[in-house]
């Protein structure tokens, strides 16, 4: 009796566990990305990203709009609180590919860090913090 109520409760426990992880696995955003490039986004972003565009992206300085003494920009938020959404997404990528440098700017590219699906990782990252508004504006860019 006891036997089996304890092999019951595995039983439950194990059926669980797994309903819960395949529901982990198929969150969906309702966007592009998938709730697990989010997750690798995190990781990637803190150690690639973070130091200039803030942990979670909301940008390390308020006068990012400023030029500084040398003519270039600050590291701007990427948290749908400045422009990175008026950029469509291939030029997203290519910026985290390319960086900023030929373009007179200061970030450096990652073509040779990131793998394809990570840069699209730390894009979801950050996207993850734009409301649906702003989501959907940069939707209609893509278009
Ligand atoms: C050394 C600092 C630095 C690092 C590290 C860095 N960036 Fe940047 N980023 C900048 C600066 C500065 C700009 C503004 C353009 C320029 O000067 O190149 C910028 C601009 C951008 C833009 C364009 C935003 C816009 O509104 O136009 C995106 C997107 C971006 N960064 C994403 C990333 C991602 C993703 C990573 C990590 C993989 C990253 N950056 C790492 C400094 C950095």
């Amino acid at each position: 009796m006891i036997r089996s109520y304890f092999l019951k409760t595995l039983l439950w426990i194990a059926v669980a566990g797994f309903a819960g992880t395949v529901a982990a696995q198929s969150v969906d955003t309702g966007r592009w990305y998938s709730a697990e490039q989010v997750e690798q986004g995190r990781g990637l972003f803190q150690q690639h990203c973070a130091a200039c565009h803030g942990n979670q992206a909301q940008g390390k300085t308020a006068n990012w709009k400023q030029r500084l003494p040398d003519g270039s920009f600050p590291p701007p938020p990427l948290n749908g609180t400045a422009h990175a959404w008026h950029h469509p997404m291939n030029i997203l990528r290519s910026t985290v590919y390319r960086g900023g440098i030929p373009l007179g700017g200061k970030m450096p590219g990652f073509g040779d860090k990131l793998q394809p699906e990570e840069i699209d990782a730390v894009i979801a990252y950050f996207q993850s913090f734009w409301n649906d508004r702003i989501y959907q504006a940069w939707l209609q860019r893509n278009r």
